[in-house]
């Protein structure tokens, strides 16, 4: 029996993409081996690889001035990759301290280069976004880096911010699940194990002339320009991942690519906060309502006890993975593109049910 697996990642795949990987595991497409056994230049893997880039272009709607990039390492290497490529001599990086992945990309470039904070939410402890008019852009930045969605602490950016510098995301948590103003950012990147497919590819998207000007003084992994000039194939490919995601961006154009993403993550999101909102104060949701993730709804009971409890009878209902980040606890639920509405309805369900039978028996 399949749960509804509401994890932060890996997580929740469609079913219909499972079944069919498994359909042709062992045969693929009358190669007599499966997609993993075999080469990377083979004709094969080509379509695969070919078809993959084709259809995330598609589904972002990437404009052609771009170059879509299949990397490893997940989003933390390109907390690395990215400064390294783009930041020189005499230019620093504003990177919004948004939250934990924030903070961690924020570590990553300054152990590099000149990296400073645009904007600290570590004082209001992560409850929201900044506004355009709290970024610090210094005469020298380079690039603006940004988290689109804090994927523990729960909060999202409502727009991206407008400030006279090149903007750099990391879209890792809201990756195809709302359109990117591509006039305003210079690269993008995120891991794939959340709206996209398995784990072990990340999927950076680079505006191309760019590819001219990066640092050539690095390891030919780290070159950015290297695998461009590759097609993404400068060594062995995450194969089975690319293959995996082939198919997840295939099931996501049929339901109307970013915008039907889109459209599908606001509604689920806000039926679940609206069962918050509903439960009296039973529930509470700790980040400012304009700044609510669309895609990891964080939110507590009255007490840590109630929380347990919560959990443990979730999860005997096979709703399950929705324990907080270790780091805040509490309770959070992931709801990425591939989460049935079925799943969000029986969450939605249980959450009435749990509190009132707390308001019947408050010991539980
Ligand atoms: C927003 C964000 N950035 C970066 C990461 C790190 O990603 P990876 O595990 O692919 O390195 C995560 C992982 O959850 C994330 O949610």
């Amino acid at each position: 029996m399949r749960v509804h697996n509401f994890c932060a990642g890996p997580c929740t795949l469609p079913l219909e993409v499972l079944e069919e990987v498994q359909e042709e595991f062992l045969d693929f497409r009358g190669a007599g081996m499966s997609v993993i056994e075999m080469s990377h230049r083979s004709p094969e893997y080509e379509a695969v690889h070919e078809e993959a880039l084709a259809l995330f272009r598609e589904n972002a709607g990437v404009p052609d001035d771009f170059t879509i990039l299949f990397l490893q390492g997940g989003a933390t290497l390109q907390f690395a990759v990215v400064p390294m490529n783009l930041l020189g001599e005499g230019s620093s990086a504003g990177y919004v301290r948004s939250g934990t992945w924030g903070k961690g990309a924020l570590k990553d470039a300054a152990a590099w280069g000149d990296a400073y904070a645009a904007w600290d939410g570590e004082p209001l402890s992560f409850t929201r976004m900044p506004a355009d008019d709290e970024l610090e852009i210094r005469p020298n930045a380079r690039y603006l880096h940004l988290t689109s969605n804090e994927t523990i602490e729960g909060i999202r950016m409502p727009s991206f911010p407008e400030v006279g510098v090149p903007l750099v995301g990391d879209m890792s948590s809201d990756y195809l699940s709302r359109p990117v103003p591509w006039e305003r950012f210079d690269l993008v990147y995120g891991g794939a194990q959340k709206n996209l497919g398995p784990a072990g590819l990340a999927v950076l998207v680079i505006r191309t002339s760019l590819l001219d000007e990066t640092n050539r003084d690095l390891p030919s992994y780290l070159r950015l320009d290297a695998h461009a000039g590759k097609n993404s194939l400068l060594n062995t490919p995450a194969m089975f991942a690319i293959y995996v995601t082939g198919k997840v961006l295939r099931w996501m154009k049929e339901l109307g690519a970013v915008a039907g993403m889109e459209e599908r993550a606001a509604r689920r999101s806000g039926a679940v906060y609206d069962a918050i909102d509903g439960s009296g104060g039973f529930y509470r949701s700790p980040v400012e309502p304009a700044h609510r993730s669309h895609m990891n709804v964080v939110f507590r009971t009255p007490s840590d006890e109630l929380d347990a409890a919560f959990l443990e009878r979730a999860a005997r209902e096979g709703l399950r993975n929705l324990k907080g980040h270790r780091s805040v606890g509490g309770i959070r639920a992931s709801i990425y593109n591939a989460m049935t509405d079925e799943g969000v309805d029986a969450l939605v369900g249980f959450m009435s049910s749990f509190r009132d039978s707390m308001a019947e028996d408050p010991a539980g």
